[in-house]
């Protein structure tokens, strides 16, 4: 099947602020020089945000990531998972045609989309609300046949809950995913023969089901609101939208130099040229050792800490790896130093900080994940 771009294209995208906050702490994921591996999770977000891969869309994240555009052409017109053209505004809908599903009546279903939304897949409705495909095996085996709609499973379906399940799409409703035909997972469809003794006292649906439910994004669009979205090694403000932290401005790397290997050099930015600049941050000890980067731009005297040769009488050290960007590694390092407790580490005013810089030789990580902030928010937790 030949995937070409769709022949109508807007004229740019942008990330909102706080999936481009999202996008760029997927980028820190990635080792200095790596950063391009983060392609398909921008990609991904991007076609959560909009629904479908647009051109603007693939250059954009292509500009972030320091990549020449043909490259993340690349990717996007090899996935089948990349919508290249328009999807429903509201829905689009998957439909599994591979051996199980298609024994249990995918062609059925198949039939009520031609019928229901449009004659040929990748088609709009008339009304723009949905469109649909066939997929390959989706891995719901065991519940044939199935369909994906948004991000969940629709499973054990028939003509007519398909069609039910369109209508009810179409109204602004969100039917339950999962089973539509009153099983609770995979078990038989005559019932449980073994380990019944989980049937008492469960919840009404499976944990993929409601874990759905609670989540409540089987059809939104993405827009970065949404939480948790933040990598655990950032950091989150009030009101949920991820915080970068400030780093160094290190220059551009697509800049004025061959893009890849093949010597393609990076195409203009079209609107998304704006991107920051990637640094390295890896969360765990082992760059704690080397990556002095962040470091303060003003020296600062050394002040000693207080230090523990132990947990405080009665208690028990504090989790430290509760810190976003202490690892086990590091907790052991700072124990040996004699920190175990938050409040120890709530005190910590620029002085001190230096000193522990000094002997952990990190600079600006402390500042940089912001641990002071972190430990007293623990230590007031008790
Ligand atoms: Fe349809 Fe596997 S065959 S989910």
């Amino acid at each position: 099947m030949l995937r070409r771009l769709h022949p109508e294209q807007p004229d740019s995208f942008a990330f909102t602020p706080a999936n481009q906050a999202w996008a760029e702490a997927q980028i820190t994921k990635y080792p200095e020089g790596r950063q391009a591996s983060a392609i398909i999770p921008l990609l991904w977000r991007a076609q959560e945000q909009e629904g479908w891969l647009t051109r603007p869309a693939i250059e954009g994240v292509a500009d972030m990531l320091g990549l020449a555009h043909i490259r993340a052409l690349e990717v996007a017109t090899f996935y089948f998972m990349f919508q290249l053209q328009p999807v429903g505004s509201v829905a689009h809908i998957q439909i599994c045609g591979t051996t199980s599903c298609m024994i249990c009546g995918a062609e059925d279903l198949v039939a009520v989309c031609k019928e229901k939304i449009a004659a040929k897949p990748h088609q709009l409705s008339e009304d723009g609300k949905f469109s649909w495909e066939e997929v390959e095996c989706l891995g719901a085996c065991a519940n044939a046949p199935m369909a994906q709609i948004g991000k969940d499973y629709y499973e054990d379906l028939t003509t007519e809950r398909l069609g039910e399940l369109i209508d009810a799409m179409a109204r602004g409703d969100v039917p339950v995913p999962g089973p539509q035909n009153g099983r609770y997972a995979s078990e038989p469809a005559s019932g449980l023969t073994s380990l019944k003794d989980h049937e008492a006292g469960r919840d009404d649906l499976n944990i993929s089901a409601r874990l759905a439910v609670d989540i409540g994004d089987t059809i939104k669009r993405i827009d970065g609101t949404e939480v948790p979205l933040l990598a655990p090694w950032g950091r989150q403000s009030g009101d949920g939208v991820p915080q970068e932290p400030a780093r160094p401005a290190p220059a551009n790397r697509a800049k004025g130099r061959p893009a890849d290997k093949t010597g393609t050099t990076k195409e203009e930015a079209p609107a998304m040229s704006k991107a920051k600049p990637v640094s390295k941050r890896d969360p765990e000890v082992s760059s704690a050792v080397e990556a002095p980067e962040a470091a303060p731009a003003t020296a600062v005297d050394e002040s000693e800490p207080e230090l523990l040769s132990g947990p405080r009488e009665g208690r028990e050290a504090d989790d430290l790896k509760r810190i976003s960007g202490v690892g086990p590694k590091l907790e052991g390092v700072l124990n040996d130093l004699g920190f175990y407790h938050f409040d120890q580490i709530a005190e910590w005013g620029p002085g001190e900080v230096a000193w522990v810089d000094a002997r952990l030789k990190f600079k600006g990580r402390i500042e940089r994940d912001n641990w002071i902030e972190q430990a007293k928010t623990f230590a007031a937790e008790g």
